[in-house]
């Protein structure tokens, strides 16, 4: 009850446009393909075929029309693969090795104190770890020559609840509000291999924190927006449930403020929530942090902050190799619930970032630069500053169109005047423009063969079974995938559905509720979850979550980690080699020392924390 996206899942979806609900259009698309394969049961048997390989592999969608022109594939999965995990440490496959790394309240230098429960003081949690691993990525070090023996990683921290961090459901004082604030934000760890094997924290001053309080700057078309500035004159400050991530093709981290609503609070009796507010969820409580108490910034009812609950849902650019520079919002990419910012380059070398709302019935998005980005850095812009942005419509047919958030789409001019209300307020640009609602899009990835892939974890509050996801509601999601016209970036794109999480209910090997996502430059993808696992309810208790990988092309995916109960599988960040892969366990036990003490060794709280997985033969991660 205390994991955010747990009370996120049970508050009442915002999205009150009527745009057509993605059900429908599943309905009427399967309803195509059941025409065109027979029957029903053939058409969703097309995605599923059982494979004929080991016990030990499961088939997934062999491949969509899309899949033409699908390069030589590369994709091996060679690993022995683990059975479904119910325990309280961790499982991983015969073949590999897993070390626990970065646990929260790691020190980063050396003067500041180890960890300890409760934490000692909000000074010292803004020099440790924090808590909530989510989004990562490793970026090397030792100049042009890529290093897989040391780097720096940039981590994202996403929430803890009162509970877990400071022992106390509400703050006492301003002290625990700020430990908690301390807690939230983003780590970059300066990380080496030694000659055993074993990765280690390098205390230097290139490790440091980002939390709630950091400086940043804002730029794109909300930057000096009236809808950002607040009468009590305040800087702008922090980031805020950071939750997947991006890497840019010029070397820099992206990370993705999701439930950022669930902070702002008030004890004004009197407050209601406007549009806008409503829209994105904000409401006297949020997810009981309370930090309004203690910190004004964080009540949403006092006009003297009235801008300080924009200046979150954006995607924040941190360089991890300039501690001296702030982070920056890049406002172009609109402010959501961002789950993640895959990245990737398109035709004539503009970056592209594709991009989930992750909120039932809430949309996926879509940036393109304005130029090719080497020419635009040239120049002195951001190519993350200039450009159009997009959200999706998911035709019936199986084809789609990227629909413009600009002053140049009808639909959108007939709302909003200005391009820093078009950003600040996406979710309504996009309801406005007729984008298709979702089933809580989480990450996205960019495939080799210029596929994209989307999970859409599960959606709650879906009434109506249909040929897709023949449960009402949805519990266990699906993964969706489509290839855009013209290299990325086109307006319109095909279609399809990648695997229905629910129809690997009856296997070994089934998931449910994907959420994690990244494809491997072999082709192979790699897949975490967050929520009820198999066997699926009314059986008896789910497995824990894990990472699986899937090779699209062969139809096969194994199992290849699971985490303790009540975790979450989160994050993937690799070396340039592949042969260290990191993953997050997040929220062990959902912080319930009663069913993990996961990673074990100190305390009597759970903590969550990095693992580390290598081959023993020293092979690329998922070979
Ligand atoms: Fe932070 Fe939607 O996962
Ligand atoms: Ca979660
Ligand atoms: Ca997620
Ligand atoms: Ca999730």
């Amino acid at each position: 009850m205390h994991d955010p996206e747990t009370i996120h899942d049970d508050a009442p979806a915002t999205n009150t446009s009527d745009n057509r609900p993605f059900d429908d259009v599943l309905k009427a698309r399967m309803g195509r393909r059941a025409v065109l394969g027979g029957t029903l049961g053939s058409a969703i048997g097309a995605f599923l075929v059982a494979s004929p390989a080991t016990a030990a592999t499961r088939a997934v969608a062999a491949g969509p029309k899309n899949q033409a022109g699908n390069p030589s594939n590369k994709a091996t999965i060679g690993f022995t693969p683990i059975p479904l995990y119910f325990g309280t440490d961790v499982s991983v496959s015969d073949d590999y090795t897993s070390d626990v790394i970065i646990p929260w309240g790691t020190p980063l230098s050396s003067d500041t104190p180890d960890w300890s429960y409760p934490p000692t003081s909000a000074a010292a949690q803004a020099d440790q770890v924090g808590i909530g691993h989510d989004g990562m990525w490793f970026f090397p070090l030792g100049g042009p020559q890529e290093n897989n023996d040391h780097g720096l990683l940039c981590i994202n921290h996403e929430f803890g609840t009162n509970k877990h961090v400071f022992d106390d459901d509400e703050p006492q004082n301003a002290e625990q509000v700020t430990i908690s604030q301390n807690a939230h934000g983003c780590s970059v760890i300066e990380l080496m291999r030694d000659d055993s094997g074993q990765w280690q924290v390098v205390q230097s001053d290139r490790s440091r924190r980002i939390t709630v309080n950091t400086p940043v700057e804002f730029s794109g078309p909300a930057a000096g927006s009236p809808l950002l500035m607040n009468a009590a004159g305040n800087e702008p400050q922090g980031t805020l449930n950071n939750c997947a991530n991006g890497y840019t093709p010029w070397g820099t981290y992206l990370t993705c403020e999701e439930n950022y609503n669930g902070y702002f609070g008030t004890e004004d009796p009197d407050w209601e929530p406007n549009e806008t507010q409503g829209r994105y969820g904000f409401d006297e409580i949020g997810f009981e942090y309370y930090w309004h108490r203690y910190d004004p910034r964080f009540d949403v009812a006092n006009p003297d902050y009235a801008g300080e609950l924009h200046r979150f849902g954006w995607v924040v650019e941190i360089d991890p190799n300039r501690p001296d520079v702030k982070p920056v919002k890049r406002t172009a990419l609109g402010r959501v619930k961002h789950e993640g910012a895959a990245t990737t380059v398109g035709r004539g070398g503009r970056v592209v970032v594709y991009m989930g709302d992750d909120e039932r019935f809430d949309y996926i998005y879509k940036f393109v630069s304005e130029d090719n980005y080497k020419s635009m850095i040239a120049k002195g812009q951001s190519p993350l500053d200039h450009g159009t942005l997009y959200v999706a419509r998911f035709n019936d047919d199986g084809s789609g169109d990227w629909l413009e958030l600009s002053l140049n789409n009808p639909d959108v001019a007939a709302v909003f005047s200005s391009m820093d209300e078009v950003v600040t307020f996406a979710r309504l640009a996009a309801d406005a423009a007729g984008a298709t609602p979702m089933d809580r899009p989480e990450w996205t990835t960019v495939a080799i063969n210029e596929d994209v892939y989307c999970t859409l974890t599960n959606n709650s509050r879906r009434t109506e079974p249909n040929a897709a996801n023949p449960q009402a509601p949805n519990p266990n999601g699906h993964i969706i995938r489509w290839r855009d016209a013209d290299h990325h970036v086109g307006t319109t794109f095909e279609w399809d559905i990648f695997i229905l999480a629910s129809e690997t209910e009856d296997t070994d090997h089934g998931f449910g509720s994907p959420d994690g996502l990244w494809a491997d430059p072999d082709g192979r993808l790699f897949i975490e979850t967050d929520g009820r696992q198999p066997p699926f309810p009314p059986a008896e208790e789910g497995a824990n979550d894990q990472l699986l990988v899937a090779n699209p092309a062969t139809g096969e995916i194994r199992r290849l980690f699971s985490g303790p109960k009540d975790c979450e599988i989160t994050g993937i960040a690799v070396t340039p080699d592949r042969r260290t892969m990191f993953i997050n366990v997040q929220h062990p036990g959902n912080g319930d020392g009663g069913k993990t003490l996961f990673p074990y060794g100190v305390g009597d709280v759970p903590r969550d924390a990095t693992v580390v997985l290598q081959r023993k033969d020293g092979g690329i991660i998922g070979s």
